[in-house]
């Protein structure tokens, strides 16, 4: 089925930007919305709230608020699932390793596995909530199914 999933450029990766929007049209995605937002902490803390109290929380909500990122509603047939085959695996030494051709391999940091440049949605209940989150003035219906 079509769907839509949320894709982030983390801040470190913002400047790789449009090799990684090249990525996005060469496998098959449209691009529905896009919005640059700077989070602050509280805003960061929220959309990343699963992971709250893991050893990597705090560090990664630094990461996150240290500057502009671009927001993207994306959609494809199995969009959440194949955007994440784009991502590659989380941590960037895997991804190199195992994914080399991924946007993780390509545009994280080797040397911090948290600065991985890039996210998407892990499922489709979380792409629902994720657009809500960096789309809030769109219809449910519109965020969800184009419609
Ligand atoms: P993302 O897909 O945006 O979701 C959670 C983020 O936490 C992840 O990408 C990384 O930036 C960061 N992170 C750092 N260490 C880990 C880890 N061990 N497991 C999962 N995520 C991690």
């Amino acid at each position: 089925a079509i769907q839509r999933t949320l894709a982030l450029i983390k801040p470190d990766a913002v400047n790789r930007a449009t090799e990684i929007e090249k990525t996005i049209g060469e496998e098959g995605f449209t691009i529905v919305e896009r919005r640059t937002v700077k989070l602050n902490k509280s805003e960061a803390e929220q959309f990343y709230e699963e992971h709250t109290g893991k050893p990597f929380f705090e560090s990664l909500i630094e990461y996150m608020t240290a500057g502009e990122v671009l927001a993207f509603i994306l959609s494809r047939e199995e969009a959440v699932a194949h955007w994440r085959k784009v991502l590659g695996p989380t941590k960037v030494s895997v991804a190199r390793q195992d994914a080399p051709s991924s946007l993780r391999a390509r545009f994280g940091d080797p040397d911090n596995d948290s600065h991985n440049g890039t996210h998407g949605s892990d499922a489709v209940a979380s792409a629902q909530r994720e657009i809500k989150f960096f789309f809030p003035d769109l219809t449910l219906d519109a965020a969800l199914t184009g419609e």
